[in-house]
């Protein structure tokens, strides 16, 4: 079982008029093998049972953290797959009208492992994609991250775009936080001097099923942990707080920006309520599947880079001024979709990485 299709039918149901923009259009999603890639193919897939012209989804990915279930590439209608590396360039041989630039190393745990893999691909990869959207007058957005907030001045939470980050370039952090800061650079060069229809995303802590039962993110971590009865490990002090965004809204939000940001400028995409500790959302998860379960509070392993942001929590402001969004879905209900989701997709492919 990879996505549940009853998020997939909430988002197609509550797109609105923004679904019709996809008629007829063809999609470029790089990194289209990922937990955010699957969900906007299904998601455009699911669009074409609407549309009276449909839109063509070409998705490229070199696997390299899609993992089993995005390395097993299904045959579908208006769908087409590209086992490519975006640091390479690509041309498409027909007209892309859309592009979504999802490529990445995504998960502290994996660019730990890959740190030049996860600098290139926001950089090179990125400039790559950007120029199909100068050749092609595409619309782009690119997925940078919260990241490049690094440890915000807790005067700046929660954040607003404008906020400049606190962010070393030497830690273990680094090869994401600072690529991303460059990768974002890239698009407003590109939009500036080339006129190119670019927008940068800022997500904050995306969850949701199709996340991989190895990729390391707490949420996936702590689902994968609850499942097979394992302790639940608590990195660090514990005290460190994040927000978390559940899928549904999060897609709405980034197709929103496809559409209707305006070029050149980036938007937080997350729910800023709760901004919980990790501590508190053990207890939120606890009260979610009705029972205790067992944790403890421990060191970072040696796979998983320190450094950890203190604070991380979206301002998102500008999001609901320029393009109307506002997420719906409550942390309890998210995660009790996640989490009853997980109980059987991690047990039914327990080796899937
Ligand atoms: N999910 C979140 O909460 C979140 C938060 C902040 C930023 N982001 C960013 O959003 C993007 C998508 O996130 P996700 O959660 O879907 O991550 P993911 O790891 O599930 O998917 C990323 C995909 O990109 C592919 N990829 C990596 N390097 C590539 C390359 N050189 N060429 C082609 N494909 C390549 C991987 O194989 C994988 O399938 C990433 O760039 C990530 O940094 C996500």
């Amino acid at each position: 079982m990879d996505l549940l299709q009853t998020d997939i039918a909430e988002i197609v149901e509550t797109l609105g008029p923004l679904a019709e923009e996809f008629a007829g259009k063809r999609i470029l999603i790089a990194g289209g093998r990922g937990f955010l890639g699957r969900y906007f193919s299904e998601v455009f897939l699911a669009l074409n049972e609407k549309l009276d012209e449909p839109c063509e989804v070409v998705v490229l990915d070199n696997f390299i953290t899609a993992g089993a279930t995005g390395s097993a590439v299904p045959k579908r209608r208006h769908f087409a797959f590209v086992n490519h590396d975006i640091t390479k360039p690509f041309y498409p041989e027909r007209p892309v009208h859309f592009i979504i630039q999802a490529a990445g190393i995504a998960s502290p745990y994996y660019y730990r492992k890959y740190p030049l893999e996860t600098l290139e691909v926001a950089t090179v990869g990125l400039k790559n994609t950007l120029e199909i959207a100068k050749t092609h007058k595409a619309r782009l957005i690119f997925f940078s991250s919260s990241e490049i907030y690094g440890d915000p001045d807790p005067r700046h939470v929660p954040t607003k775009e404008s906020y400049r980050g606190h962010v070393g370039c030497l830690g273990p952090r680094a090869c994401y936080d600072e690529s991303k800061r460059l990768g974002e650079t890239l698009v407003q060069i590109y939009h500036q001097q080339m006129g190119v229809q670019s927008c940068i995303i800022r997500p904050f802590n995306v969850y949701g099923p199709g996340m991989q039962q190895t990729d390391y993110r707490v949420l996936p971590n702590f689902a994968a942990r609850y499942v097979s009865g394992e302790t639940l490990q608590v990195y660090g002090t514990g005290k460190q707080t994040r927000t978390y965004c559940y899928v549904v809204d999060a897609i709405r939000g980034f197709l929103q920006v496809l559409v209707n940001g305006t070029p050149g400028e980036p938007y937080n995409i997350g729910n800023p309520k709760p901004e919980l500790s990790v501590l508190e959302l053990v207890q939120t998860i606890e009260r979610v599947v009705g029972k205790d379960l067992p944790k403890i509070v421990t060191e970072h392993p040696d796979s998983y880079p320190a450094d950890e942001p203190n604070r991380r929590c979206p301002d998102i402001t500008k999001a609901h001024a320029h393009v109307n969004y506002q997420p719906k879905i409550t942390l309890d209900e998210g995660l009790k979709r996640f989490f009853t989701w997980a109980k059987e997709a991690y047990k039914e492919d327990p080796a899937s990485a």
